[in-house]
């Protein structure tokens, strides 16, 4: 039966010279997608899984895209694969079609499935090897052994596939993807079940590929590892794209920071001379106070609360982070993003 989510005519992507059909001059954008638009029919309802996406990602970025589960991250990166149909819209790969330059686009770029597919009777070194000749890689360019280096998977270069851990499986998968140096190499769930040591390697790797030209797509659930990683995130819910900026642009939009003062003595109620501040009691002894990050305040509060005659025993401060952004996006749907996002806020928070 035919299957209207994969793609019929999918050749494979052989014998393709490293250089041949690259456009000269590279484009701005790695990744353009105008007006995409998904729906899966399936045997239950048809499930709308992306509504009218339209994104870019500059060319040399570090890109997060980011979304709930069943967001429609998998379906946009699937699509740029070539491995899901789209319903409508366009979407170039460095500036190919691709539909109308469907090689070269396949060419450019080179994608780390969320799903752990790999044939279990070859080792990780022949998988690699095979991947190459796919993509007609000659012997002299590939990098097999570096490659498993870098993914850490040197030691398990002759065992068969089906004997790796599900972590060792998935950064398989990442190697298989850098085989043919893609200009794009895009990420869906790359960290999902691997180790924090291995996961900080396959990072600092992704960060060596970025720095030497190749633009990262990524998807991930670890929001603080986007934060640190990405300089633009694009975040999806039900489809829809909520937000799409860089990642600084997107912190900001919260605009809050919180400083907490420990005392040396506990309070019961705030001091009437706090009052202009806005500030709450946490614990007996500890107080909240709460302003506009763009407007810090932490030297005229300490002021005021020695000048109360409160003794201050410790101080903390902490910052709306990727996770609160996310949180307030996702989960405020029924408000428009813009409405959640003042670009400045004046004056201290509710
Ligand atoms: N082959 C399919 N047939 C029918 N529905 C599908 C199919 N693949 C995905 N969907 C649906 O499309 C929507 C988007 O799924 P998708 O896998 O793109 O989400 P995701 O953002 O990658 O989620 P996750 O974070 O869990 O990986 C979901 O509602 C999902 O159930
Ligand atoms: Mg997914």
């Amino acid at each position: 039966m035919i299957n209207p989510d994969v793609p019929q005519s999918a050749p494979m992507v052989s014998r393709l010279s490293e250089t041949q059909g690259r456009p000269k001059a590279a484009p701005d954008a790695a990744i353009e997608v105008i007006h995409l638009n998904k729906t899966y029919h399936g045997r239950k309802e048809p499930v709308l899984a992306l509504d009218d996406v339209s994104l870019t990602v500059p060319r040399g970025s570090f890109f997060g895209l980011l979304g709930p589960n069943g967001a429609g991250k998998s379906t946009l990166i699937n699509i740029l694969a070539g491995l899901v149909v789209r319903t409508s819209g366009t979407v170039r790969v460095w500036g190919h079609d691709i539909d109308a330059d469907m090689r070269a686009a396949r060419r450019a770029i080179g994608v780390v499935p969320q799903e752990l597919n790999i044939d279990p009777f070859f080792t990780p070194r022949e998988l690699l090897e095979v991947q190459a000749g796919l993509y007609g890689v000659p012997q002299a360019r590939r990098r097999t052994a570096e490659i498993l280096d870098v993914v850490g998977l040197t030691p398990q270069a002759e065992a068969y596939a089906r004997t790796l851990s599900g972590g060792m499986r998935r950064r398989l998968l990442v190697a298989k993807a850098m085989v043919h140096a893609p200009r794009v190499l895009v990420l869906d769930e790359p960290t999902a079940g691997v180790d924090v040591e291995l996961r900080r390697q396959l990072w600092a790797a992704t960060r060596r590929l970025r720095d030497a030209g190749t633009t990262i797509v990524l998807t991930t659930h670890y929001l603080e590892e986007a934060e640190a990683m990405c300089d633009r995130i694009a975040i999806i819910n039900h489809g829809r794209l909520i937000a799409c900026d860089t990642t600084e642009a997107l912190l900001r939009r919260l605009d809050s920071k919180e400083l907490t003062v420990t005392l040396a003595e506990p309070v019961a109620e705030v001091p009437a001379a706090l009052s202009g501040f806005s500030v709450r009691i946490l614990r007996p002894g500890r107080l909240v106070f709460s302003y506009s990050s763009s407007q810090p305040q932490a030297g005229a509060i300490l002021d005021a609360v020695v000048a109360v005659g409160l003794t201050v025993v410790d101080v903390s401060t902490e910052e709306a982070d990727l996770e609160d952004v996310f949180l307030r996006l996702t989960t405020a749907v029924e408000e428009p993003p813009q409405a959640l996002a003042p670009a400045v806020t004046t004056g201290t928070l509710p």
